[in-house]
């Protein structure tokens, strides 16, 4: 049953290579556009820009772009994941991304609870949907849902120019295809009277801030 007023839903986009020019940074950009379209409001958080240190286990208070990152990804309806196929799985930025979402465990609702998840790589072969396979491990490790759509790029030097820019149409299409399937469920996911992750979210960010 739906009960909860429609409200903007909000999509954070995590992703893209340390390179200058990233085809799976581009890729992102065009599925965020795709989210927009659809009436999100989005975020990018680029891997390059933001310089994450190294998750460690000893030091798992997250400060400066650490702490950005978890609390725009907890904060967040839906995200876009967008990692580039390195040896044949993600890339090890975009892995360490992930690691450092592991201090969202002492949450309530902990990790990415309910949050909908939209999946691309982007490969110099044809064997992106390795990459999508492995992210999809994570995401079911923390707690979100990924959507059934997905979007491998395969020949992505092709598919894209030297300067990032998209040159295959049908590639935009999937891209723009997806983030708006990523924003079509995350309202559901936000307008059901039985989950009220936002709620929960705000009380447990108000017993945090009491220091309960
Ligand atoms: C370290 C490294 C490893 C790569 N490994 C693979 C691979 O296993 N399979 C493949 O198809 N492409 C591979 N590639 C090509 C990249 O997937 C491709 O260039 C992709 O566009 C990189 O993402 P980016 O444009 O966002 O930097 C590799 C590239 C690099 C730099």
């Amino acid at each position: 049953m739906i009960t909860q007023e429609a409200r903007v839903i909000s999509i954070v986009g995590l992703g893209g290579s340390l390179g200058r020019i990233s085809r799976s940074r581009s890729a992102l950009q065009l599925a965020l556009e795709g989210a927009a379209g659809a009436g999100a409001e989005t975020l990018l958080l680029d891997l390059r820009e933001l310089e994450l240190p190294m998750f460690n286990p000893d030091h798992e208070l997250p400060a400066g772009s650490a702490k950005q990152l978890v609390e725009s990804c907890y904060g967040a309806d839906g995200m876009l994941w967008s990692s580039p196929l390195y040896q044949g799985t993600i890339s090890g930025s975009f892995k360490n991304a992930l690691d450092w979402l592991h201090v969202l465990g002492r949450r309530e609702p902990s990790f990415l609870h309910d949050k909908v998840i939209g999946l691309i790589s982007a490969a110099g072969g044809v064997q992106g949907l390795q990459a999508i396979n492995t992210l999809e491990f994570s995401v079911r490790a923390l707690r979100a849902w990924a959507v059934p759509y997905v979007v491998p790029i395969a020949g992505a030097l092709g598919a894209f120019d030297s300067e990032g820019r998209v040159r295959d149409a049908s590639v935009r299409t999937q891209l723009e295809t997806l983030g708006a399937e990523v924003v079509r469920v995350a309202e559901r996911f936000a307008t059901h009277d039985q989950i009220h992750r936002q709620g929960e979210c705000d009380e447990a960010a108000e017993r945090i801030a009491a220091g309960a």
